[in-house]
Order: structure tokens, then sequence, then C-alpha cells
């Protein structure tokens, strides 16, 4: 299709000025103008923020135009596939779900759609109308037999005249936030209607949804699922649904289980699920209802009441594929459920739900038998007894979940035949015994094994490399230890893993933070590991506890997406030397417990985050701070006259702490404490004066106040920055106390009067701005400033008209 196009581009632009295009060369074809500029008005009033329309341009080949499908012969617009069919991405990727929403169309829809008078198909649907009524024009577009409205939050009362379409065969306009129907009487005259929803339309007091669809002749499909349906007072109606096989009743309020509906032979689904049910079933249900009902397919009967024993009722759903009849209160054996199912639907079921229930008993052999079964819920039940060997012959299995049983005994080495399995939750049983290899021999599309709290030992040869690439692990309290399970090495794709209160001793392999750099959840709590953290993945959460981490002394977690106030678990890193969260969107205030917990710290670097609010006090406890960054974040109020406590910056600092670090962390880190350094041009000294190294940087907030006389007791502080804050008064006469200090930026701030003469001292001083203030008087005499011989950087800059006062006497000085 594409193809052609692109030969007959050439053959358009020849035609370029005529009002017709062909849709294909050979059957010379055209789009009616008319209809192409109805599109393109309709296209103006809509927002298409990812341009999903941008094929739709005047004199492009409408052929190509995006969702638009003309009839090759009269050239009419047929149908406009304009819906969102991709599905809501993993809500945790952010930029995936953003993508996602962005790509909804919204905005108004004009009535410019008239004008597709053979329009017959229309799909808006999952875009986002917010809240938008359904436009009463579209009533009027009379050859329109597929309209699919749903999930995109229209609003408002449905427009009744929607039941003037008579052609219409299918109508979808569930999921939206409609005001409640008093009636659904519109519905009743669409007599070529399949398929209707109207799920999540409030219809508590559209008394006649069961009249006005029962005389719907051609209806397959009804989906009603949560309408706040009630049916107290239907009973009177005698329910012919003829054609009816699909029925989607699901989370209302009826009252009891329908009784027409067992008598519609027809039906190949029913969806019962999540309704106000009250009381035991009745008397005779299993024996008379579900009887009939041997073409049934699909029974959904989860959270409808169902009480005391089910099994004879499933005797002769021959057709079964899929029950679900999880959180009832069904209290037998579970063993007469699976009897009772293969007698019926041994060779057809697929799916079993039987969750939530109070059965009991073991899980009899005959489970083995049912050779299409590939999603069985057991779980929240009190079944005892081992899982049975014959679980193996489940070729189709792709979920078992057994979890919250009395489960006991080994799990049986058939397991690791299940060659579909996907998702093994045996979690919170009492399992017990060693797993071996053989356990997962074959178990290659596993991506979720959940099987916490169990007793299970689990040590298998160091070099067993795993078939499976799972997501998520959970094997909280297993017998895992001593050695720190090497085969998680091949978990390339982990984004959760819980392997705590597992026994696991030593050292965290420099491999494991490698692993994944998109971690959601970390659990490596409760074990004996001890040793560093250099680097942490991106996480929602992490959970290190109760281990002796924090010894090796460095956590770089820098331009890493963190967003959310710092994640206190940090807390327990006591140990900690270095914390970079610099480069992430960090908001709230900078925690107190840093300076409360945090105590060793040498280099503190929250740079380019959100932070807001004041420094806290706290922050002058870290008496081994060398270098503290807060650059460029909101941080307001005044500087914390307690900085001159910061004694690593005040007193020369013993053995340079900094240079063993700089040899023991990663080269990320190894970078970070270079950039400092890059920015100095003096990377070549780098590994030898960086135990010296000090500085402060605070540029880029909103600090108010004047600035602390008490800094100038940090006398080994080699920088500070201060520029771009709202700084007031006069730079502190005792500035020129850091006799060490190599570059120092005042500017953009609002000081006034002279630079104090002490600045004479400043002899190493090789960086110095303080532009964009409202300085006054000249460079003192005798300073390092009017020799620029020494200067590895000039960067002196004078904005105002006072400051330019200084920079003619440095003019002077120079001639
Ligand atoms: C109409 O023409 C297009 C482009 O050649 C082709 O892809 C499409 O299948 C045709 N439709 C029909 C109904 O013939
Ligand atoms: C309407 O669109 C939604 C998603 O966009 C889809 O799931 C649904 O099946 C469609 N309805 C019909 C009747 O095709
Ligand atoms: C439906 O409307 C009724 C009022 O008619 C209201 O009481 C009920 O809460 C609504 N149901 C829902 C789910 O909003
Ligand atoms: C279905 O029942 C209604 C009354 O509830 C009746 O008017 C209609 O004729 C019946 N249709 C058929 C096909 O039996
Ligand atoms: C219908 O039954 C529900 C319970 O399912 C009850 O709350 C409601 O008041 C009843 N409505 C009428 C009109 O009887
Ligand atoms: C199953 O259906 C047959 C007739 O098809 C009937 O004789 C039998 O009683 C039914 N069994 C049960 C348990 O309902
Ligand atoms: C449940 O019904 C089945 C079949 O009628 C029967 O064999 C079984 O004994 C019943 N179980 C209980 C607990 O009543
Ligand atoms: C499993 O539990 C049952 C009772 O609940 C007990 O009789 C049986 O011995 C247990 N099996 C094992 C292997 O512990
Ligand atoms: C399991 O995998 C092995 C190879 O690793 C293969 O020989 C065997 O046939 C598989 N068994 C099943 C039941 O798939
Ligand atoms: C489990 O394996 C360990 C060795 O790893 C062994 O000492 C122990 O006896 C085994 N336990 C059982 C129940 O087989
Ligand atoms: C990793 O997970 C993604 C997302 O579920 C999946 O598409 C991909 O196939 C997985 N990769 C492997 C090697 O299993
Ligand atoms: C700059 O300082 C002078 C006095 O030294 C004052 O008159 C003037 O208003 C100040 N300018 C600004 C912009 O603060």
């Amino acid at each position: 299709m594409r193809a052609v196009t692109i030969s007959l581009f050439g053959f358009l632009l020849v035609i370029a000025a005529t009002i017709i295009s062909f849709c294909d060369r050979n059957s010379n074809v055209l789009c009616i103008n008319s209809e192409r500029q109805a599109l393109l008005k309709f296209k103006q009033h809509l927002i298409d923020r990812s341009n999903r329309l941008s094929s739709w341009v005047e004199g492009e080949d409408c052929c190509e135009w995006f969702g638009v499908f003309w009839n090759n012969f009269t050239g009419h617009v047929k149908e406009l596939h304009l819906g969102l069919h991709s599905s809501s991405p993993d809500i945790e990727l952010d930029d995936e779900r953003d993508a996602y929403f962005r790509s909804k169309l919204g905005g108004k829809i004009n009535p410019s759609l008239i004008e597709l008078k053979h329009l017959s198909f229309l799909d808006l649907s999952n875009n986002d109308f917010g809240g938008l009524a359904i436009p009463e024009f579209i009533g009027s577009m009379k050859s329109l037999t597929y309209l699919n409205l749903s999930s995109a939050k229209f609003s408002r009362a449905i427009p009744h005249n929607l039941g003037n379409l008579l052609k219409l065969h299918y109508l979808d306009l569930g999921h939206n936030s409609f005001f409640e129907a008093k009636t659904l009487q519109w519905v009743s005259g669409l007599s070529s209607l399949q398929y209707l929803d109207l799920s999540d339309a409030n219809l508590t007091k559209a008394t006649d949804w069961l009249q006005a669809t029962n005389k719907l002749p051609s209806l397959v499909e009804l989906h009603l699922s949560d309408c706040s349906l009630n049916n107290n007072d239907s009973s009177s109606i005698s329910v012919n649904y003829t054609s009816l096989a699909v029925l989607d009743l699901s989370s209302n309020m009826l009252s009891s289980i329908p009784t027409w509906i067992f008598s519609l032979r027809s039906l190949v689904s029913i969806d019962l699920n999540s309704n106000a049910v009250e009381g035991a079933i009745p008397n005779g249900f299993q024996n008379i209802w579900l009887s009939n009902l041997n073409q049934l397919q699909f029974l959904g009967l989860g959270d409808v009441g169902l009480k005391g024993n089910f099994s004879s009722a499933i005797g002769n759903l021959s057709s079964l594929t899929h029950l679900d009849v999880s959180r009832n209160g069904i209290d037998q054996e579970v063993s007469e459920i699976i009897e009772s199912l293969s007698r019926c639907s041994l060779d057809r079921l697929e799916l079993l739900n039987i969750a939530s229930n109070k059965l009991s008993g073991h899980l009899p052999d005959q489970l083995g038998q049912f050779k299409n079964l590939a999603y069985l819920f057991l779980s929240r039940n009190s079944i005892s007894g081992p899982i049975p060997f014959s679980i193996g012959k489940l070729p189709s299995l792709k979920l078992l979940d057994v979890s919250y049983n009395q489960l006991n005994a080994t799990l049986p080495k058939s397991l690791g035949q299940l060659r579909n399995l996907e998702h093994l939750d045996i979690s919170n049983n009492m399992l017990e015994g060693n797993l071996s290899e053989m356990h997962f021999s074959n178990l290659t599309r596993l991506r979720l094994f959940w099987a916490s709290n169990n007793m299970i030992t689990f040590k298998p040869n160091p070099s067993w490399i795993p078939p499976f690439h799972c997501e998520s692990i959970e094997l909280r309290n297993w017998h895992i230890g001593p050695q720190f399970p090497q085969w998680l090495q091949f978990q390339k794709n982990l984004s959760r893993l819980d392997i705590s209160h597992a026994e696991i001793s030593g050292v965290i392999p420099t491999w494991f933070w490698s692993l994944s750099t998109q971690f959601e959840y970390l659990n490596l709590s409760h074990n004996h590991l001890v040793g560093g953290i250099s680097y942490l993945p991106k996480s929602r959460t992490v959970d290190l506890r109760s281990n002796l981490l924090g010894g090796i002394e460095s956590l770089n977690l820098r331009n890493n997406n963190l967003f959310g106030e710092v994640p206190s678990i940090l807390q327990h890193l006591a140990n900690l030397l270095i914390l970079d969260l610099s480069e992430n969107q960090l908001t709230g205030s900078i925690p107190a417990w840093i300076g409360d917990k945090l105590l060793g710290l040498v280099v503190l670097n929250l740079r380019s985050n959100k932070f807001q609010a004041y420094i806290p006090d706290q922050i002058c406890a870290l008496n081994s701070l060398q270098f503290l960054d807060l650059g460029y974040n909101n941080i307001s109020g005044a500087i914390p006259k307690c900085f001159s406590n910061l004694s690593a910056m005040a007193t020369k600092p013993i053995n340079g702490i900094l240079d063993r670090l700089v040899l023991e962390v990663d080269p990320s880190n190894w970078f970070y404490l270079g950039a400092l350094l890059v920015m100095r041009g003096r990377e070549d000294e780098y590994s030898t004066t960086l135990g010296l190294v000090t500085g402060i940087d605070l540029s880029g907030n909103s600090l108010t106040g004047e600035i602390p006389r008490e800094l100038g007791n940090l006398k080994e502080l080699r920088s500070l920055y201060l520029s771009g804050n709202l700084l007031t008064g006069q730079i502190p006469e005792n500035i020129g106390n850091l006799e060490v200090l190599e570059s120092l930026d005042l500017s953009m701030n609002r000081l006034h009067g002279e630079i104090p003469s002490s600045f004479s001292n400043l002899n190493f001083l090789n960086h110095f701005n303080v532009s964009y203030n409202n300085l006054t008087g000249k460079i003192p005499s005798g300073t390092q400033l009017q020799s620029f011989d020494n200067f590895l950087t000039l960067a002196i800059f004078f904005a105002d008209l006072q400051s330019l006062k200084i920079a003619a006497a440095i003019a002077k000085h120079l001639n």
C-alpha cells in the first residue's frame, strides 16, 4: 500500500491543483473533496498532542490519512478508526504512561462529520474528551452500523436520538461518565443491534432496562457491567432474548441471581461476578438452573454469595471453558469440585478460579487430567497436603496460584515440566524440603515466581543457570544462604526481588548492582549482608534493614529520575561517606536526619533537585563534611550561621579521606568527584590534592539575608559559590580569613558596599565573580586580584555602573 502511494506521489503533484486524488491507480477512485474538507475541519477542533493525525493534510494523499478508510469505488469516507487500542501501559513506567496519555485525542467533535453521509464505522474509543457530551448530531448519521465511543471520557446524558440509528449493529458506549439514565426506551427500536455495551452508566432509575433490551431480536452481546442495576421488580417480565450469547451483568446490585438467565439456552457466557446477592443459593439451583446450559462456556459467579456445596451444580456444563466461582462461601472438599469438573469438561476447561472460598482437603491426582487448563486459581482456601505429582502433566498451564493455603510436604519435581508456566504463586503455605535445579528444569517462560513464607531450602549448584528470566521473584523466609544466590545474576529482567529473611551472609556481589537499572521493589532486609553499596538502582522501594551494610561508603544516585522526598531508608546507611542525590526531581525539605544519622558524610551533593524550605541546622553537625553542594534547588531562608561548625572545612583534614575513597569507589563516582575539579581546570592534580579539596555551593537558590560572618571560620574552604540568590548586605570583612580560597562566586545577588580590604589575603584566588550586585569602591590594593599572572581562569564580570568603577581601577592598574 505504501509502495503504491509513493510511486503515485509524482503523479499526484501533476494533478495537485485538481480536487480529486486517487486511492488506487487501478480502480481510478477519488476522495470526495467535501468529505476531505469536513475531515480537516473535524481535525481542526480536536486536540492531538501526539500528532496522530499529522497525515491529514490538504494536498497530501488522502488514502494515506491515518484512520480514514475511503470507499475505493465511490470515494466516500466509509470508516473512521480513531480509537486508541493499545492498552494502558504499566503505570509504573512514567515515560510510557505519559506517551500513552498524550496519544489520546481530545477537544471538540465538530458537526462537520455529518458531511460524511456514507460513514458506517465510527470509532473514537479510548480517547479523552474531558467530560464532553456525546454530540446530538451523531444521532443523524444514519449510515452508521458501528459506533464505538467507549472509554472516551464522555459525560452528561446519553442522547436518546441514537435510537434513530436503525442500521446499528454495534453500539459501544461503555466506560464513560454519563449522568444517570432514566430510561433505555430509546434502545428498543434498534432492531439490527447485535452488540450493546453501556457498562458504567448508572441505570438505577432506568428500571425498563430489561424490557428495552429484551425487545432486540438480533442482540447477541449485552454488557451492562457496573450499572447499579437491581432486579427487585423484574420478576414479572417474560424474558425471551432469542439470540443472546453473551450476558455481562457483573458488578451490579442484583439481589438474587435472576432465574430467567437460566432459560436462555443460547447463552455461551454468563458474567454475574460481584453482585450483592444475599444469602445462600436457592434450593434447586444446582439441579434445575445450570443443567439447561450445555452450551455455556464462560460462567462468572464470583462474589455473588454462593454458599455450601457447589459441585453438583456443574454436573451438566459440558461446554465449560471458564469457571469463576471465587470469593464465595463454597464449603466442601476441593476434590469434589475437581471431580465434578472432570466428569463434564475435562478436555475443555481453560480457566478455573475457586480462590477465596472455604475449600478443604487435598488436591486430587485427577488435576493432571485437564489437558487444556491454563489458569488455575486456588488461593485463600484451607487446602492441605501436597501439590500432586500429576501437576506436571498440565502442558498448557500458564498460571498456578495456590497461595494462602495449608499445603505442606515438598514440591513435586514434576513442577519443572510446566514449560508454559509464566506465573507461579505458592507463597504463604507450609511447603518444605529441599528444592533442586530439577524443580525448574523446563520453566523457560516463568516471569513471576512468588513463593515467600514457606520452609523451603534452595541451594542449587553455584554454576546453575536458570532456564527462566523472571520479572519478579519473592522468596522471603526461605533457607537460601549463607551464600548469596549466584543464579540471580542471570535474571536480567528483574524489577521486583524479595530475598529477605533468607539467612544470606557476606558481601553483596558487585554484579548484583548492575543486574537491573529498574528495580521497582528490592528487599534484602534481615540477612547478614555486610559491606557497602556503591550504587542503588532506580527503585521505588528499597529495604536493606537489619544487615550490616554501609561499611564501603558511597551512595551515588545521581541522575536517577528519583522523585518524591528523600527515601528515609537511607537513614540506615549510617557509615555513608558520600551521598550524591544530585540531578533528580526530589522534593520536600532537605531531611534533617541527614545531620542526625549520616554523621560520617564527607560529600553531600543534592544539587539540581527541587528541594524547598530552609537548610536545616542539623547539617552543621556533619563535622567530616568537605563538600556541600545544594546548588540549583528552591531553597529559601538564610545561610545557617552554624556552618562555622563544619570543622572539616575549618581545619586541615587528617590523611585526606577522599584520596582513599577515589581509589575504592567505582568509576562513576570518580567522575563525579572529578567534575568538581574539572570545573576548576585542575584535573591533573586530582588524585594528589583531593584530600584537601573542600567546597560549598549554594548557588541558584532563593537564599536571603546576609552572608554570615561565621563563614569566615572555614579556613580550609577552597571554593565558595553563592551566586544567583537573594543575598543582601555587605561582603563580610572576614572573608579574607579564607586564606586557601581558590574560587569565590557571589554574583547575581543584592550585595552592596565595597569589596573588603581583607581580600588582599586571598593569595590563591583564581576564580572570582561578583558581577550583578551593587558593589562600589575600588579593588583592595595588594590583592591577588590585581595580579593576573596567577589566574587560571579570569572570571571577573562587571555589570552595573558602580562595578564599572572597579573595572576602571583594574584597567588603570594594568596600564
Ligand atoms: C481500497 O484501496 C486501498 C489502497 O489500494 C486498499 O488497501 C484497500 O484494500 C482497498 N479496499 C477495498 C475495500 O477494496
Ligand atoms: C470498542 O473499543 C474498545 C477499545 O478501544 C474495544 O475494547 C471494544 O472491543 C470496542 N467495541 C466493539 C464493539 O468493538
Ligand atoms: C446511581 O444513581 C443513584 C441515584 O439515582 C445514586 O444513588 C447511586 O449512588 C448512583 N450509583 C453510582 C455507582 O454512582
Ligand atoms: C418477547 O417478549 C416481549 C414481551 O416481553 C414480546 O412483546 C415479544 O413479542 C417477545 N418476542 C419474541 C420473539 O417472542
Ligand atoms: C432494590 O434492592 C436493593 C438491594 O439490592 C435495595 O437497596 C433497594 O432499596 C431496592 N429498591 C427498590 C426500588 O425496591
Ligand atoms: C444432565 O442433563 C441430563 C439431560 O441432558 C439430565 O437427565 C440430568 O439429570 C442432568 N444432570 C444434572 C446433574 O443436572
Ligand atoms: C456435595 O455434593 C456432592 C455431589 O452431590 C456430594 O457427593 C458431596 O458429598 C457433597 N458434599 C458435601 C460436603 O455435602
Ligand atoms: C501435612 O499436614 C497434614 C495435616 O494437616 C499432616 O497429616 C501431614 O503429616 C503433613 N505432611 C507433612 C509432610 O508434613
Ligand atoms: C524438558 O527439557 C528437556 C531438555 O532440557 C527435554 O529433553 C525434555 O523433553 C523436556 N521435558 C518436557 C516435559 O518438556
Ligand atoms: C537438604 O539438603 C541438605 C544439603 O544441602 C541436607 O543436609 C539435608 O539433609 C537435605 N534435607 C532433606 C530433607 O533432604
Ligand atoms: C523481559 O520483560 C519484558 C517485559 O515483560 C519482556 O517483553 C521481555 O521478553 C523479557 N525478556 C526476557 C529475556 O525474558
Ligand atoms: C545600590 O546602592 C546604592 C547605594 O550604595 C543605592 O542608592 C541604590 O539604590 C542601590 N541599587 C539597587 C538596585 O539596590
